[in-house]
C-alpha cells in the first residue's frame, strides 16, 4: 500500500520506517528541512535501538522517502498523523497547533476514499472535530493510537500488544478494512484488534498512560512511607507484585517518571476533564504529578543534607541525564532536573550519560559533562545515580570506592545491592529502602 506519515519526530519517523519494513511504500512528511535531510541521508535524529537499520533498509529498498512537500503525500491510501502534542506554554492542556497545521496542509492533497489515521495523543473530542474538516474532500478519518515505548519503539510498532481503531460508525467496515490491510502482517500473528468509536480510542491512549503514571506514583508514595518507617519499598513491590491483579511491572520506585508522554499526558487529561465539567474525576492525577515531582527534589535534599546543608563547591557526580535508559531523550527528565537543581545550589556537578549529554548540553550549557563514567566518578564527594543505564548497574562498589573522594552514594533508581555497597564502605541511600 501507499502510505504517508505526517510528522517525522519520534513517533512518525519510527512509524514510517516500520511501515516500510512491513513492505509498504511510505513517504514521511515534516516541515523541518534539517530533519528531512537527515532522515533522507539515513541518519537517525534520535537514539533508538534498531531504528537506523530499518531506516537505511527502507531508503535502500526505495520504498521509504522523506519530503517537506505535502503534495508528495497526495497518492497515499492512508495518511498517518504522528505530530507532537506537547504541553501548552500557558496551561496544562495539550497544544494542538501541529495537529491542526498538519490537517490543514494535508486537506488540499487528499484523494476521495483515502483515510487519515491519527496516531498522536490528543484530548478526547479532537477526532470528531477533525473528521468534519476532512469530510468535504471525500476522504475519511480514523483514530489509531500508538503505544510505543522509547527504547522499544520499533518492536512496539511492528509487534504491538494490541491495535486500536477508532472509526466513524457510518463508514466502519470500509475503515476497518483499509487499516487491516496496512497491518495485515501484524494481524496474521493474532494480535488483538479492537474497533471502537473515536472518543473511546482517544481515551484508551491517555488512560493507559495515566494508569502507568499512577502505578509509578503509587509505589513512590509507598517509598515515602517506607522512608519514615524503615520499610523496604523494593521488597514491598516484589511482594504485592506477585498478586497477578497488581503485577510487578511499573512498580520501581525512584526519582519518578519523565519523558515526552507521561508527564504532559496526565496534565492534559486533567485539563480536558476540567473542560468537560468532570475535573473531580481526574483530580487524583494532580497528586500523581505532585508525588512524582517531589521525588526528584527528595534526592536533591538528601545530597544537600549529606553535606550538612551546604552543597556549594562540593563535587557531585550525577550518573544519568536521559529520562530512562536506552534513550537520549531529556524531555521532562527527572535525572536532568536533579543535575540542574544541584548545579543551581552551587554544587560542582559533573554529569555523565552514555547518550543524552549532547541534548542536555544544548538545553543547559551551564552544566559540566564528563567524557566517561570513570571521569565523572574521579574525586566525587557524592555519587547520584538517576538513570538506570546498564553500565551504571554493573558498577563495582569496591573499585568505585577507590576512585571517589568520599564514598557516599544516592541510588535514585534502586539499582544497587545496599549490603554490597555498605560492605565496601559506602554510605548508601536508596529510594524508600
Ligand atoms: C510511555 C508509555 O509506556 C508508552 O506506552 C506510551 O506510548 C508513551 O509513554 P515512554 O515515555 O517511552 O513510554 O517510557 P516508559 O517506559 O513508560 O517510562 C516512563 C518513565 O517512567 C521513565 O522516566 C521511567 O524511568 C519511569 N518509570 C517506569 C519508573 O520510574 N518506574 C517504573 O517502574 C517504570
Amino acid at each position: 500500500m501507499k502510505l504517508s506519515v505526517i510528522g517525522c519526530g519520534y513517533l512518525g519517523a519510527v512509524h514510517a520506517a516500520s511501515m516500510a519494513s512491513l513492505g509498504h511504500t511510505v513517504v514521511g512528511i515534516d516541515v523541518d528541512e534539517i530533519k528531512i535531510a537527515k532522515l533522507s541521508a539515513g541518519e537517525a535524529p534520535f537514539h533508538e535501538p534498531g531504528f537506523s537499520d530499518i531506516l537505511r533498509a527502507g531508503l535502500d529498498s526505495g520504498r521509504l522517502t522523506f519530503s517537506t512537500d505535502f503534495a508528495n503525500a497526495a497518492d497515499a491510501d492512508v495518511h498517518f498523523i504522528g505530530v507532537g502534542t506537547p504541553q501548552r506554554k500557558d496551561s496544562a492542556g495539550a497544544d494542538l497547533t501541529y495537529v491542526d497545521a498538519s490537517i490543514d496542509s494535508l486537506v488540499p492533497h487528499l484523494k476521495p476514499g483515502s483515510l487519515v489515521a491519527g496516531k498522536s495523543t490528543v484530548p478526547v473530542g479532537t477526532a470528531a472535530r477533525l473528521a468534519e474538516i476532512v469530510k468535504p474532500t471525500g476522504a475519511r478519518l480514523a483514530w489509531n493510537p500508538e503505544f510505543l515505548r522509547e527504547g522499544f519503539a520499533v518492536k512496539d510498532t511492528v509487534d504491538p500488544d494490541r491495535l486500536v481503531y477508532g472509526v466513524d460508525e457510518a463508514t466502519r467496515d470500509a475503515d476497518v478494512a483499509i487499516l487491516d490491510s496496512v497491518y495485515a502482517s501484524i494481524l496474521d500473528r493474532e494480535t488483538p484488534r479492537l474497533v471502537m468509536d473515536y472518543a473511546t480510542a482517544e481515551l484508551v491512549k491517555i488512560s493507559a498512560n495515566s494508569f502507568l503514571a499512577t502505578k509509578i506514583s503509587f509505589i513512590n508514595a509507598m517509598a515515602e512511607i517506607a522512608e519514615v518507617t524503615g520499610a523496604d519499598v523494593t521488597m514491598l513491590a516484589d511482594a504485592i507484585g506477585h498478586d497477578a491483579r497488581i503485577g510487578r511491572r511499573f512498580l520501581n520506585a525512584g526519582v519518578g517518571f519523565g519523558g515526552g508522554c507521561l508527564p504532559k499526558d496526565i496534565r492534559a487529561f486533567t485539563a480536558r476533564a476540567e473542560e468537560l465539567g468532570r475535573g473531580e474525576s481526574l483530580a487524583f492525577l494532580k497528586q500523581v504529578d505532585e508525588i512524582n515531582l517531589r521525588r526528584r527534589q527528595h534526592v536533591v535534599d538528601l545530597v544537600v543534607d549529606s553535606f550538612d546543608g551546604i552543597v556549594h563547591n562540593h563535587r557531585v557526580a550525577v550518573l544519568g541525564l536521559a529520562f530512562k535508559p536506552d534513550s537520549d531523550d531529556i524531555r521532562d527528565s527527572p535525572a536532568l532536573d536533579v543535575a540542574v537543581r544541584l548545579n543551581g545550589l552551587g554544587a560542582d556537578v559533573i554529569s555523565y550519560d552514555p547518550e543524552a549529554m549532547a541534548n542536555a548540553a544544548r538545553m543547559h550549557p551551564q552544566l559540566s559533562f564528563a567524557d566517561s563514567m570513570e571521569q565523572a566518578l574521579e574525586g566525587a564527594e557524592a555519587v547520584v545515580v538517576v538513570t538506570e543505564w546498564k553500565q551504571f548497574k554493573s558498577l563495582d562498589p569496591v573499585e568505585t570506592a577507590a576512585k571517589v573522594a568520599r564514598a557516599v552514594v544516592f541510588d535514585g533508581r534502586n539499582i544497587f545491592n545496599p549490603e554490597a555497597w555498605r560492605a565496601a564502605g559506602w554510605a548508601y541511600t536508596g529510594m524508600g529502602r
